[in-house]
């Protein structure tokens, strides 16, 4: 069943496989949304809970799910199909690989509408807008963006089509050379943001504000919020890391790889909301800002620095290649299985996609203006999109890939696969993976949804 080879391409060595997991991994989810999120869910005990979810569920998911990539060498869809079929289960395990390319999909829609928003915000920092500006002028800015369908839906659709034409080349042009390059400049930028921040009156009140646990302000909501992100942030549960599994060279321990992975992914978020939080506090703003809190916060402290001009176009051009090398990512398991199920081009397959998932990004653009009033659900159409996929879908992704891989599979092949050298781990991760995790997975969704 399973071949050595997949007909989409390989990463040429294990760490350009890591490259592009954490270029995936790491993104809005990391820079723009955990901050927010952490914001708006009282910050210390949501990132707890966060952590924890990674740990407990998002780690060992991580492994199942890059396992069954490379097991498979195709798409997520066709990879679950022929996984079942070898292990004589039902052929509707395939439904994890459907589930996920809608998620993939519906998410790439509102993902690449937030990036324009940091290519629009790498155009202004290099006009110099944001020099000196005030806390009032820096929320009038953003307020001002978002008012603008048209502004809104430009940079939307220069997104779009960065993605599909990275899309459209296939794995290895143009996207390991550019982030082999970004992900380091992304961190070395994280590490003089954080030195800022650490300079700055807010520290120690921000570093409280994420890292002291007030239970009380944890609701059954927070926690679903913290699950889902986690699944979120990690790109997992809907079939883009099982993807990149697909392309990974056999003979490299996929265990020890997912552990950096999902190491380095986490520490681009707290290092985001350690940069952030102390800019929220030393100027008096709101750290339940919502969405708007990154683009709010930070061109207050580039506005400050000397040398926040190229700081500060820099940090959104690494924001966007970040989203960039993700949102890729979204597109991929949908597009590689149209190729292989209808043999159409790689380039006729992601421009389908791209133009679609344009298309229902409008909704997304018109949610912060002309629609704000729309709701389902109670939830303008961007936060029924990110709460349906993020909070919903990824996690029962997550659920099934953890059932099918602790339950259905065969042991031994799997036992091969992942790497996990010694017996007591293995047997850990098992144990997670066929009980933890998944009661973990209901019990949230459960609570989350009564
Ligand atoms: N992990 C990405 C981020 O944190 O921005 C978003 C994402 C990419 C989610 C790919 C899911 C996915 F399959």
């Amino acid at each position: 069943m399973s071949s050595n080879t997949s007909m989409h391409g390989h990463w040429k060595s294990r760490w350009l496989f890591i490259l592009a997991a954490t270029g995936s991994a790491v993104g809005l989810g990391n820079i723009w949304k955990f901050p927010y999120i952490t914001g708006e869910n009282g910050g210390g005990a949501f990132v707890l809970v966060y952590l924890l979810c990674i740990s407990i569920i998002g780690i060992p998911v991580m492994i199942a799910e890059v396992s069954l990539g490379r097991m498979g060498r195709q798409s997520p869809i066709n990879t679950m199909k022929a996984l079942a079929k070898a292990s004589n289960a039902s052929p509707n395990w395939a439904i994890i690989g459907w589930m996920g390319a809608l998620a993939g999909f519906l998410i790439l829609s509102f993902y690449s509408v937030i990036a324009g928003w940091a290519l629009s915000y790498t155009v202004d920092m290099a006009n110099g807008d944001f020099v000196k500006i005030s806390v009032e002028d820096s929320g009038s800015i953003f307020t001002s963006l978002l008012a603008n369908p048209i502004q809104l839906t430009i940079w939307h659709t220069v997104f779009m089509v960065l993605t599909i034409a990275i899309v459209a080349r296939g794995v290895n042009a143009g996207l390991e050379k550019a982030i082999k390059f970004l992900m380091p400049v992304l961190f070395i930028l994280l590490f003089i943001l954080f030195g800022y921040a650490l300079s700055s009156d807010g520290f120690t009140q921000g570093f409280n504000f994420m890292f002291s646990f007030d239970f009380n302000k944890l609701t059954t909501e927070s926690i679903m919020v913290a699950m889902g992100h986690a699944f979120f942030t990690l790109s997992l549960g809907l079939g883009a890391i099982m993807a990149y599994g697909a392309y990974m060279p056999e003979n490299t321990s996929i265990a020890k790889t997912v552990v950096i992975v999902a190491f380095l992914d986490t520490a681009v978020a707290i290092m985001a909301g350690l940069a952030i939080f102390p800019i929220v506090f030393a100027n008096g703003l709101e750290p339940s800002a919502g969405p708007g809190l990154l683009f709010q916060t930070l061109p207050i402290a580039f506005g400050q620095m000397s040398g926040g001009i190229i700081f500060g176009t820099m940090f959104f051009v690494l924001v966007s290649f970040a989203a960039l090398s993700s949102a890729i990512s979204l597109a991929e398991p949908i597009v590689a299985w149209m190729v292989e199920r209808f043999n159409m081009s790689r380039n006729k397959a992601a421009a389908i996609i791209g133009i679609s998932a344009w298309t229902l990004g409008m909704a997304t653009v018109f949610s912060f203006n002309i629609w704000s009033d729309v709701k389902l659900f109670d939830k303008t159409p961007f936060d029924f999109l990110d709460f349906l996929t993020t909070n919903i879908i990824l996690p029962l992704g997550g659920l099934c890939i953890a059932l099918f891989t602790g339950w259905t599979m065969s042991q031994t092949k799997i036992k091969n696969e992942v790497g996990i050298d010694y017996p007591l781990l293995y047997k850990l991760w098992l144990f997670t993976l066929r009980f933890l995790a998944p009661i973990a997975i209901v019990a949230v969704l459960i609570k989350g949804l009564i």
